[in-house]
């Protein structure tokens, strides 16, 4: 039987970024599968560079990443209470490449902040531009690591017991759904 492809999405370009770390932690409790890590490094949306290059290649192949996967598991921070401008600017790129690459694919979404409330306004908008894409939200106990800082030892494994909990069960039930 082949493995499933499970694409994750980090709404930070930050190596030692904490929403990866999460991932990672998402990727383990998700099980195997074939995991693709997605590249947001983008150039900024301009319709000028649209008329006149086409779709980057870099966005067409986040594209057919998406397409791609069986599901997927998106992880950003939120900045300033609202969606990172690099995973804003990934969605508006995705939604100008016809085919709808979102439409039904089944999704999850978290989030790590330093702050204390772990990103929760920032998830919420994640999720609200996400409805245009028409990806299948999958519901679920929302999962914000807060003080992400303190929340990862040093193998970038999560510490506290009732965010492995919440992430065992999104993880298990965006499985579930496409086994
Ligand atoms: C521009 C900017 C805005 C931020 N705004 C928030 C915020 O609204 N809430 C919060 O909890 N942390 C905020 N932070 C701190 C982030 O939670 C922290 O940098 C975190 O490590 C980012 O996620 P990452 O580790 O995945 O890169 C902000 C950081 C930056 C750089």
């Amino acid at each position: 039987m082949t493995d499933l492809k499970l694409l994750t999405i980090s709404g930070s370009l930050r190596k030692g970024s904490y929403n990866r770390k999460l991932l990672a932690e998402a990727v383990r409790a998700f099980g195997q599968a074939e995991v693709i890590e997605a590249d947001l490094n983008l150039p900024l949306y301009d319709g000028d560079l649209e008329d006149a290059e086409g779709i980057p290649e870099s966005v067409q192949t986040l594209v057919d990443q998406i397409k791609a996967a069986d599901a997927v598991v998106i992880s950003s921070p939120e900045y300033n209470k609202g969606i990172s401008g690099v995973l804003k600017n990934a969605l508006d790129w995705i939604s100008r490449v016809p085919g709808s690459a979102f439409k039904n694919k089944p999704t999850v979404v978290m989030s790590a902040n330093a702050g204390r409330t772990g990103g929760e306004t920032g998830q919420y908008m994640v999720i609200h531009c996400l409805v245009p894409h028409q990806a299948e939200m999958l519901p679920g106990p929302t999962l914000c690591v807060a003080t992400a800082g303190d929340e990862f030892d040093e193998n970038d494994r999560l510490l506290n017991e009732r965010y492995l909990k919440v992430l065992n069960t999104r993880m298990t039930a965006l499985r579930d759904r496409v086994s």
